[in-house]
């Protein structure tokens, strides 16, 4: 029967067996797949493996540094890379969401090279590939690999992605890369942690992205984020955030008449995001969500709770 000790144990003998001394790199986002691979090539190969963390301006509030943090704390050796002038300005004046992703992706993968080939004499591109990326074609854990092929099929591809590749977690499943990344000390919460898509913010802002709008949204989320962790509630979501909506509406502050934005929360249960439900969160706790973010997001004055399931919906709004 497969166990997580046995699997860190034959895995570790032969990734070193594998690699031997050669150098690997490695992109982090963050994410429970990419941060167990690392961890798991690290106990193999230590200060072999190069991780790489962008920024890409699309974070959560303050993800950046504490994850970059987090990842310090367990021994990676990790450069974190702020590009978020890179993405935002790359992004400005695009509306359509399609393109944002094609944008987004094309400037990971150029970031990525860059850094990639600052780390001498890399032999080896580890990823943090899953048994079911290999089948399914929408994935909530990230990377570029989708947009690769539409943006370097003129000029050949970047150059990490000639090196050999190296994917210990390719032959698992979500709970069973949960179950590794707790046997490799790995804390409950980030291991729980809630999926993210690569694009980021980018596809919760409707329309065009501004500098602006990011900094609103990220207020926002973080309130409903640690909303739900404070009322005990995020454990029993798949996936929660905040979409900005292109839309100003009516309301009135004191004796003011505003002209605002207006946010809509979402969250949903699902096992893989292919299908999903709304959840039927606490009336109590969403009149505190909309006081709240109203009263300190300045730009918002109107919140609304998407109860649309998956299918018809998706579960982003672009
Ligand atoms: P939808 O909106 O299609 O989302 O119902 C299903 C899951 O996929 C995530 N998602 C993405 N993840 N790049 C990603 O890495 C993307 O472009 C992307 N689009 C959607 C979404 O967050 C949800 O978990």
């Amino acid at each position: 029967t497969w166990t997580p000790d046995a699997f860190v144990e034959t895995t570790v003998e032969e990734l070193k067996k594998e690699i031997g001394s050669e150098k690997v790199i490695l992109g982090l986002s963050g994410g429970v797949d990419s941060t167990v691979a690392a961890v798991l090539l690290h106990k193999a190969i230590g200060k072999h493996l190069h991780c790489i963390f962008v920024n890409n301006g699309l974070l959560r509030k303050n993800e950046f540094e504490e994850v970059l943090d987090q990842y310090q704390h367990m021994g990676l050796n990790v450069k974190g890379v702020d590009a978020s002038a890179r993405f935002l300005d790359a992004l400005e004046g695009e509306e359509d969401p399609e393109k944002k992703r094609k944008i987004i992706g094309g400037v990971f993968i150029d970031v990525f090279d860059d850094e990639s080939h600052k780390v001498e004499d890399a032999k080896w591109l580890a990823q943090g590939t899953i048994y079911p990326d290999r089948i399914e074609s929408v994935s909530a854990s990230g990377g570029p690999s989708a947009t690769i092929k539409s943006h370097h099929n003129v000029g050949g591809l970047p150059d990490y992605m000639k090196l050999k590749v190296v994917e210990p977690l390719k032959m698992l499943f979500k709970d069973e890369v949960r179950r590794v990344g707790a046997t490799l000390g790995i804390a409950d919460e980030r291991l729980g942690r809630h999926p993210f898509p690569g694009p980021g913010l980018a596809i919760r802002i409707l329309g065009d992205i501004t500098r602006d709008k990011v900094a609103i949204l990220q207020e926002v989320d973080a309130i409903f984020i640690n909303g739900l962790r404070e009322w005990g509630l995020y454990d029993d979501v798949w996936q929660a955030g905040a979409m900005l909506l292109p839309v100003h509406s009516v309301g009135v502050m004191g004796d003011e008449r505003t002209y605002e934005k207006c946010v809509a929360l979402r969250a949903v249960e699902s096992t893989d995001g292919m299908t999903a439900d709304w959840v039927n969160l606490p009336y109590e706790f969403l009149q505190k969500m909309s006081n709240d973010i109203i009263n300190k997001v300045p730009g918002v004055n109107r919140v609304v709770y998407d109860i649309s399931s998956k299918p018809p919906a998706t579960i982003e709004w672009e």
